[in-house]
Formats: C-alpha cells, sequence, structure tokens
C-alpha cells in the first residue's frame, strides 16, 4: 500500500481524474469501477471534462458500477445508478453496453451477483477501482465482518451505513441492505484507489493504515495491497501518528 497526500480536495480528485485518463490514453479497453458518493463526485466531472478536453477516445472504456442500495429504482436521485448517469453516462455519453451495474430491484439479487462476477471475468478483470471509505470503514458495501474472500454479495447494512446513507436522498428512506463488488474483487484489481477528504474521514483513516488488519474493519484490507493507494487531504491525513 502507498500513501499519497494532497494539500486539499481539489488536488486529490485532479490527481485521480488524471490517472484514470492516462490509463486509459495507454490502454482503450480499460476496466473501471468505481463507487459513488460525495467523495469521488469531484473526480466524476473533472474525468468528463479531461476526457473531452483532451479528445480521447473512450468508446472502448468498460465501466463497472461498485454497489447499491437494495430495492432502489435507477431514477430515485439517491441510487448510485443515478449519480453514475449524471455524472458519466450522459455526459459521456456512453453505450449502455459500456457500463454495468447491479439492478437493485432485481428479484433474484444472488443471480446479480453473479452476473456482475461473470461480467467481471468476462473483461479479464477490472483494472482500476476507485473507492471511497464509509464511517465505519467499509468498502462499497463490504461491512464490518465480511470476508476477505468474498466476491458480489447483498449485505445487511449496519446502523452507521443506515443513518448516514441518508445524506444522499431528498427525504428520509428506509435502507435495509446493499448489493456490493466484494474483496475477492478488489485484491484482484491492478490498482486500487481510496479516496478520502475532510475532517470527519480522519478517524477511518487512521484506523485504515496504522491499525490492525482485520475484517472488523474492511478498509485495513489496504494494508495488504501491493497496488493499493491511499489518497487523502491534510485534513483526512490530520490523525496520522507517523509520517507515511
Ligand atoms: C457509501 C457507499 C460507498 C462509499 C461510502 C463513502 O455508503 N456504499 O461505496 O464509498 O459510503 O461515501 P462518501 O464518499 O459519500 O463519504
Amino acid at each position: 500500500m502507498q500513501i499519497i497526500r494532497f494539500k486539499n480536495y481539489e488536488q486529490l480528485s485532479d490527481y485521480t481524474a488524471d490517472f484514470i485518463v492516462d490509463a486509459l490514453k495507454n490502454k482503450p479497453d480499460l476496466v473501471l469501477c468505481m463507487a459513488s458518493g460525495s467523495t469521488p463526485a469531484l473526480t466524476c466531472d473533472l474525468l468528463v471534462q479531461k476526457l473531452k478536453k483532451d479528445k480521447v477516445d473512450y468508446s472502448t472504456l468498460t465501466f463497472i458500477g461498485l454497489d447499491e442500495w437494495v430495492g432502489l429504482p435507477p431514477t430515485n436521485t439517491g441510487s448510485c445508478h443515478c449519480f453514475f448517469c449524471t455524472k458519466i453516462f450522459e455526459p459521456l455519453q456512453l453505450k449502455p453496453s459500456q457500463y454495468h451495474l447491479f439492478n437493485a430491484q432485481a428479484d433474484d439479487l444472488k443471480s446479480e451477483c453473479e452476473k456482475m462476477d461473470g461480467f467481471i471475468a468476462e473483461k479479464g478483470g477490472i483494472d482500476i477501482m476507485i473507492v471511497g471509505i464509509g464511517m465505519n470503514g467499509h468498502i462499497g458495501f463490504n461491512e464490518p465482518g465480511t470476508s476477505f474472500a468474498t466476491l458480489s454479495h447483498v449485505a445487511e447494512l449496519d446502523e452507521v451505513t443506515k443513518s448516514v446513507g441518508q445524506k444522499y436522498f431528498s427525504g428520509p428512506v428506509q435502507l435495509g441492505k446493499g448489493i456490493t463488488i466484494g474483496f475477492g474483487h478488489l485484491m484482484n484489481t491492478k490498482k486500487v484507489f481510496l479516496m478520502a477528504n475532510g475532517i470527519k474521514k480522519a478517524e477511518v483513516i487512521k484506523k485504515t493504515i496504522e491499525g490492525p488488519v482485520t475484517e472488523n474493519f474492511p478498509a485495513s484490507i489496504m494494508q495488504r495491497l501491493e497496488n493499493g493507494f491511499v489518497l487523502i487531504d491534510e485534513e483526512a491525513a490530520s490523525l496520522l501518528s507517523k509520517p507515511h
């Protein structure tokens, strides 16, 4: 794991967007998996701007959505699906064949997971994963206690996730389960970037980097990843006791 520190959120987002653009220039059939949420929001905007400005050919890019709230329609503005439609698919006019997201309204969620696992295998694995971190240390919806070996699965959301998750919605919503890509995929991804910014993420970043590696604190898996990068701004880095 490498730690890369930035002065602020803008610089962190700019670096991440540049990294994706360069990767796509070098590998036009890049397989990119991203989390939605507040953290990668600016990266998405900058990515779209930079791809257009540099006239990068993204016609063979494949995009995979990391997770979704179970039961939500893609039209719900708090859904991960809606986030990516607004921020990536529509601005870049991606063809539907270029992206794969969980259908969180499917009757058979187990088969949705198998479809995702099959899709990733068919694409030859994920090149770049951009993830955030939850206030309980989750990545995607890999909640505390989830095995590091799990592939795509449905998770019972813990209380922290259900309450923090309300921020994405215009009114209170009943959140119970999430569907997510698992750590088995994360471990096989060529490069994993965990992004965190702001003082509210300082505590979880300290545990991610300096705490024990344990399934009880999912993001600690980053310490095991040779190709893992933790990208943090000054505020998120503010509780680290060692100069990393
Ligand atoms: C959410 C999602 C994650 C996301 C994380 C942090 O619950 N399941 O994929 O990365 O929490 O979100 P944010 O970036 O909004 O803080």
